[in-house]
Parts: structure tokens; sequence; C-alpha cells
């Protein structure tokens, strides 16, 4: 069966540095959903599909092959062969996996490849339907938040260390509307678990975090 923990939240809460940390901490597989959302997104926009036409969207995602290898410790995402790693951190893609999530086909063939991945291994999964969809008998449900203002100044020191120009307010209410959307969208929306357990990451550490999750998993794991 395996030991499986679950991480929700927002975008910009942490997620992925955290469910790293303690998925290297465990042992554990980490396996980021929100890539595959975005090579799916990087898919469609190849492809010129637009995001608003449901129809092209299932039709064309089923020619999206989306497969997780691990490289060196790392997460690797691979699109019909390609690695696109590189590829998908950008804001447009970031936009149309926003839109694209919200499909129903789209989501199917997603939720069924992740499922399928934490099959028999202990894992770390971080997303916004995990505890909820993907693995609602994960033994550790996490919903990660932190303040919208934490968030975009988080973003703003990730674009001012690529020597990209930040606008923070601007940031800060693209993460509103994000939020709005991902969290009032008819499927899946991000919603917490029953039996999630919050932490507000806006005035933790990485560590102090990660040390709340484990400790949480030590008290569970027989
Ligand atoms: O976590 P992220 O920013 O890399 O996710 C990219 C997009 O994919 C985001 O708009 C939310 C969506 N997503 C989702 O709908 N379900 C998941 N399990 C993970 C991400």
């Amino acid at each position: 069966m395996g030991f499986k923990v679950a991480i929700d939240g927002p975008a910009g809460a942490g997620k992925s540095t955290i469910a790293k940390t303690v998925a290297k901490k465990l042992g554990f597989i980490y396996v980021d959903t929100g890539a595959m959302y975005r090579a799916m997104a990087l898919f469609l926009m190849r492809e010129r599909v637009d995001a608003g036409n449901k129809e092209a969207v299932e039709r064309k995602c089923a020619e999206a092959d989306i497969t997780i290898r691990y490289e060196d410790d790392e997460q690797v995402v691979y699109l019909n062969g390609e690695n696109v790693n590189g590829l998908i951190r950008t804001e447009q893609v970031s936009n149309m996996a926003s839109q694209t999530s919200k499909n129903v086909t789209v989501r199917e063939k997603l939720v069924s490849l992740q499922q399928k991945l934490a099959k028999d291994t202990d894992v770390v999964m971080d997303g916004r339907d995990i505890g909820t969809c993907v693995l609602p008998d994960a033994e550790v449900k996490v919903f990660l938040t932190a303040n919208s203002r934490v968030r975009a100044e988080r973003r703003c020191k990730e674009l001012t260390a690529k020597g990209e120009a930040c606008d923070i307010d601007a940031i800060e209410k693209d993460i509103i509307k994000r939020d709005h959307q991902d969290m009032t969208r008819e499927v899946s929306p991000l919603l917490p678990a029953d039996d999630a357990f919050f932490i507000d990451s806006s005035y933790m550490t990485i560590e102090q975090v990660a040390e709340e999750i484990l400790g949480k998993v030590k008290s569970v794991w027989k």
C-alpha cells in the first residue's frame, strides 16, 4: 500500500519546497502534480488550442503522453518523450494551466496517472486535490496556506533572483485572481479535505513547516 502524505494549498504557499524537503527526510518519492498540469498546458499551447474551447481541449489532450521519471533524485516531466522541466515555469504556462486544469477529461487523465505513480509506494504528493480526490485515503493530509502578500513577496524574490523586474501589487492581484479561479471551479476545486490539518506558512521557515509535518507523520506511522 505505502504511506501517503498529501499536501494541498494555493500557489506560492511553499508546497513544492516543503513537499520535497519532507520526502527527502522520509526517503519517500515526491510527486509534483502541478508539473503534470503544466506539461499538459504546454502541449495544448503548442497545438494552438484555445483554452476556452472545451471540445478541442478534450480531443487534443488524448494526444499528450505525460510521464514522470526520477533522475538524480529530481522529478523530470516528459511530454511525448521530451524533457520539459525547463519550459513549464513561465507565466504563460501558469495561466494556460490554470484554465485547462478545469477540464474534466484533462483531470481524469492526470489523476489516474498520479494514482498509478503512488500505488504501492511511500509518497509525498502536492497539488490542489490530492487529499480530496487523488489520494483520499492518505494517512497525513496537509492544507498549506500563506497570505497573499507574503506569497507575492516570495514570487517577487524569485523573479528578482532571475534578474527579472517585478511589480508586487500586480503579482498579488494575480495571485488573488488565480486563487479565486482554483477555489470556485466546478471540478475538483481547491478545498481542504475534512481531515486535513492546516498550516499557515506566512511567518514560518521551511524547516519549521517541514518539522510540523514530520511530527504528524511520526505520530500516525505504525
Ligand atoms: O502548483 P502549480 O502552480 O504548479 O499548478 C499549476 C496549475 O495546475 C494551477 O493552476 C493549479 C493546477 N493544478 C490542479 O488543478 N490540480 C493539481 N493537483 C495541481 C495543480
